[in-house]
């Protein structure tokens, strides 16, 4: 890769002039040490015509690439935000710990109102607010590094959870299923691998050839630009429809399972997701298709005793009637852009975590598998 030009997020834009070899991208990851060190990402925005990364060396530039998802998935945000925290922390203008531990919570802060729905960016924050608590006696240097630490377990974490959620999603897959997805819940949306996606890359390593339905998802077409790009480059077999020929598919018996991604579940099973999914499940219900989720437990949120009380982010306008420069609604329209919605538990046959598949999906099989600390931890 080379430095292309200088960007206003901060050090620099790196591009490839090609897509990436399968599997070849880093998502998000820091560069450097903890004192010096930046955040790096692929700037999702210019996919997939441009594979270009930017670098991030300021709060305000990590809250802005989460803002325009630049860096975008629940996983994702939430590495992208434990990063921000160092670079927040390093901030404070004194090498008192106190000092640092405020200048992370000011970042930290900031960084909660970049996006509203998925919780991984909260409870990656907690995690380093708890970190900096753990190390309060340090000096700067080992506290910066305990923190960079810290944001790098819950970057490692993320690409295990995706591996053993593609191992569980797999054995759900046979030969040669159509399976629908919808968004990106990739790579692009994780440390790594992805976690709706695991389940389709580890069944076609397996050798059962899935044949992927890919909606391209309006407005932001994160199914078309992102997925179709990581499949294609992945050698994976799929076909890219629009949102709205969900159930013509279904209909023509093309389609043997669904799998998606998520940005919040509620204690009972209750799934936020990019808007959307909520109508492609019942879709699947009406053609007696199975529904699932893919998502580590990092995406619960037990605090909810149901998906009612899911933050839903509301987006700009513009992306309906200008998505991606070109006008195609009259001027003066009324624009409703919710970003997520959310699937009742019923409409879902299993929920796929790194423990385990959830099914039933209720608030006692949640409980069961989410509700108490993975074995090991
Ligand atoms: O608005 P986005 O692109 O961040 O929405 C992403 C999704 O809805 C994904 O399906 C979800 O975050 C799961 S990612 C593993």
């Amino acid at each position: 890769m080379t430095i292309v030009r200088d960007g206003d997020t901060a050090g620099g834009l790196r591009e490839e002039a090609a897509p990436s070899a399968p599997g070849s991208f880093r998502t998000v990851y820091w560069v450097g040490d903890a004192v010096a060190g930046r955040l790096r990402m692929i700037d999702q925005t210019l996919l997939p015509n441009r594979c270009v990364e930017i670098d991030c060396e300021d709060v305000e530039s990590v809250w802005g690439a989460i803002k325009r998802l630049s860096v975008r998935g629940a996983p994702a945000i939430g590495v992208a935000a434990a990063f921000g925290a160092v670079i927040g922390a390093r901030t404070a203008d004194s090498d008192d710990p106190a000092a640092i531990r405020e200048a992370l919570r000011t970042a930290a802060a900031h960084l909660r109102t970049s996006r509203p729905t998925a919780v991984n960016l909260f409870w990656a924050l907690d995690r380093m607010e708890a970190a900096a608590d753990a190390a309060i006696r340090e000096p700067r240097g080992p506290l910066l590094d305990r923190l960079l630490d810290e944001a790098r377990a819950i970057a490692e974490e993320d690409r295990a959870m995706c591996r053993a959620i593609g191992r569980f999603g797999a054995e759900l897959i046979d030969e040669g299923d159509g399976v629908l997805t919808h968004c990106n819940a990739g790579g692009l949306a994780t440390a790594d691998y992805g976690t709706a996606l695991a389940v389709i890359f580890t069944a076609h390593e397996l050798g059962k050839a899935p044949r992927v339905f890919a909606d391209e998802t309006r407005p932001l077409l994160q199914g078309a630009r992102l997925t179709a790009w990581e499949l294609v480059n992945r050698g994976v077999d799929v076909t890219l429809i629009c949102d709205n020929m969900a159930a013509q598919v279904m209909k023509e018996g093309k389609i043997r399972k669904v799998v998606v991604g998520a940005d919040r579940i509620a204690a009972n099973g209750d799934a936020a997701n990019k808007i959307g999914t909520y109508g492609v499940a019942l879709l699947a219900k009406a053609h007696g298709v199975p529904f699932y989720v893919a998502a580590p437990s990092s995406t619960f949120d037990l605090t909810l005793a149901d998906g009612s009380g899911i933050p839903i982010e509301e987006r700009d306008p513009r992306e309906v009637t200008e998505g991606f420069g070109l006008r195609t609604a009259p001027e003066g329209v009324a624009v409703y852009n919710p970003a997520f919605d959310v699937t009742p538990a019923e409409l879902i046959a299993g929920i796929i975590t790194e423990r385990g598949v959830i099914s039933p999906v209720d608030a006692a099989s949640v409980r069961a598998m989410i509700g108490k600390p993975a074995a090991g931890s």
